[in-house]
Parts: structure tokens; C-alpha cells; sequence
């Protein structure tokens, strides 16, 4: 098995299908840009190959399927009820929900339990100006459809200062209302944010975030399994919510993660841009890919860092 000096090895697996995506949040996207087109892409059969691949080569019993947006790829579907069959314990889904009511069906179909979807307003006219696409009534819709189904719904939100730090509460309540685990994510310096002279005012630390929580909930902190990136809140008689506070308490030494992005790349951290092409040597006989890999691998493990540093790579590329 391969494991470094902190006792990190890969666990989880995050796939981006594509790096194409129907939002520009103000967070990702710099204004007035459009990121490039997905290129070089693999189709599914592929990264399912490698999903495979990588389950023999490592321990990753757990995938989550990423993007850009990985609802707007028509190989979601094909990758989707493939990784469901294989033997992995557990399948997740990080999705922004505008296409959701479309794929209801095939998620049905593929047993799938668990979806995270992203959203960080439930203000009409503040998801445009955040998601810079789509339309909330549409992902709510799509919201309250995986919870027919039965599946075990989470919520990101990404607090920022200038524009939703309003929401935070409305959007707790909305959540407890309905068994909605909710789940902060701080504002990571990634992509435009790298050198964005905004930041410091707009990021919200975590103890700045449990005030604003302070002034409606009463709650108190839970333990987390020990490769859990959120911190966790119980608010008694009335549900849970997470902290994923990647600078305040960084998560960073008991890692597990390696990303899959979908040209064909791995990324063993999202603080570095080191980055290893796979999608090359899947069609190499398998006793000649397979120690390939295991080399590989070794390299992704070794560009984990210690902290987040803050990184060039926008997150639509690898998906979080
Ligand atoms: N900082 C924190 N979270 C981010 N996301 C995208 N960019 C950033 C950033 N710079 C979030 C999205 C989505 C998840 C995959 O990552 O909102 O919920």
C-alpha cells in the first residue's frame, strides 16, 4: 500500500467528468470571463477505466462524482451507473442542481444515496448574481425531487462577506427544516481568488461564521471521523450543520483524496499544480500499466502539502 510519512494514503477518489460548467460564481470565474472550453476530454468508458484501475492500484473505496458541472456532460449517465456497479463503498454526487429534474431517472435507476449540491443563496436575484446562470426555483425543484427519492441531501455554501453573508441564516433554517445537512465551505484562495485583493475582506472565518449562526442557534461541536474535511455542529432538537474550514482548522494531514480530472490527470492535492497523466497509458497491457501507475501514484502522494497554500488551478478544473 502506498502511504507517506503522516500515514496519508488515497481513500477517496473525486472524478471530474468535465471541466464544462452552466455557472460562472463569482468565486470561480473572474468577471467578465468565460474559463476555456473542456478540451481533450475522456469519455466514460475511459475514466471509468481508470476509476477501475486506480481501485486496484490503491485502497479508494470511495468516489465522488465532480466537475465543472457534471450534469451537463451526456457521459454522466454511462459514468454514473458504471461506478455504481462497481465495488466501492460508498458513490456520491457534487452537483449545482440546475439539471437535476432532468436526471432524476437515471439517478433512480442507479441506486445512487447521496448528493451534495451547491448553493449559496436562496434570494432569486443573489443566485444571479453569484451562479451567474441558471435559476434558483429550478434547483430547488430539482432539491426537493432527491428528497422524494429518498436520497440523503447535503448543501454547500460558500459564505462571502459582500454577498451572502445574509443568507447564512435563512439558509440554516431552510436546511433544518428539512433533514438538509448544510455545510459552510470557507472561501479558498484558488484560481482568480489567488491574487484577488477582495479576499481578506470577503473571506469568512469559521469563528466569524458561528456568530453570525451565535445570533439565531444555540449549538455545539461534535466529533468527526478522522479523514472528515468538515468540522460538525450539532444545534440540539434541531439538526446538524458542517464546517469545512480549510483555513482555519485545516485538514490538510489526515488527506485521503486524489482527484481524477477529466482529461485524463491526477492531482494528488489541490494545493499544488503538479499534475500526472493516466489517460495516456490506459491502453497499456495491464502488467506493464499497472507498476506505471503504482509509480505514479507514489509522485501524487508526495505533492500533498501540510497546509493549503492557496493554488493557480480553478476548482472547475478538479471540482473541489
Ligand atoms: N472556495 C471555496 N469553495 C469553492 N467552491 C468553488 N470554488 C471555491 C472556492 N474558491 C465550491 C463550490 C462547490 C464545491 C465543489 O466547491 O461552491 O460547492
Amino acid at each position: 500500500m502506498i502511504v507517506d510519512r503522516l500515514g496519508r494514503r488515497f481513500r477517496n477518489l473525486r472524478v471530474s467528468l468535465t471541466a464544462a460548467c452552466n455557472y460562472a460564481c463569482t468565486y470561480c470565474v473572474p468577471d467578465g470571463k468565460r474559463l476555456l472550453k473542456a478540451q481533450n476530454e475522456l469519455p466514460a468508458n475511459e475514466l471509468l477505466k481508470a476509476v477501475k484501475l486506480l481501485q486496484q492500484a490503491t485502497g479508494i473505496d470511495k468516489v465522488r462524482i465532480t466537475g465543472g458541472e457534471p450534469l451537463v456532460t451526456p457521459k454522466f449517465d454511462e459514468f454514473l451507473l458504471g461506478v455504481m456497479d462497481l465495488p466501492l463503498s460508498d458513490v456520491s454526487l457534487t452537483t449545482n442542481g440546475q439539471l437535476l429534474m432532468k436526471k432524476k431517472d437515471v439517478i433512480r435507476e442507479s441506486g445512487l444515496r447521496r448528493i451534495n449540491i451547491s448553493l449559496d443563496t436562496l434570494n432569486p436575484l443573489r443566485f444571479k448574481q453569484i451562479a451567474r446562470g441558471g435559476d434558483l426555483e429550478t434547483v430547488l425543484q430539482g432539491l426537493d425531487a432527491m428528497l422524494e427519492l429518498g436520497l440523503k441531501v447535503k448543501i454547500n455554501m460558500v459564505p462571502v462577506r459582500s454577498q451572502n453573508i445574509n443568507d447564512v441564516v435563512p439558509m440554516l433554517d431552510y436546511c433544518l427544516e428539512r433533514g438538509i445537512e448544510l455545510r459552510f465551505i470557507e472561501l479558498m484562495r484558488m484560481g482568480h481568488l489567488l491574487h484577488s485583493s477582495g479576499f481578506a475582506n470577503d473571506f469568512v472565518s469559521m469563528e466569524a461564521l458561528l456568530d453570525v449562526i451565535g445570533s439565531k442557534y444555540e449549538f455545539e461541536r461534535t466529533d468527526a471521523p478522522y479523514d472528515s474535511t468538515a468540522v460538525r455542529y450539532q444545534i440540539p432538537e434541531a439538526g446538524v450543520f458542517g464546517v469545512i474550514a480549510n483555513e482555519s482548522e485545516p485538514f490538510c494531514k489526515a488527506c485521503t483524496r486524489l482527484r481524477l480530472a477529466s482529461d485524463g490527470f491526477l492531482y494528488g492535492c489541490l494545493s499544488s499544480s503538479n499534475k500526472h497523466d493516466i489517460g495516456s497509458l490506459l491502453e497499456l497491457p495491464s502488467h506493464r500499466l499497472l507498476p506505471k501507475l503504482q509509480g505514479i501514484l507514489v509522485q501524487a502522494l508526495g505533492d500533498k502539502k501540510l497546509a493549503f497554500e492557496g493554488e493557480v488551478t480553478v476548482m472547475k478544473l478538479i471540482g473541489g
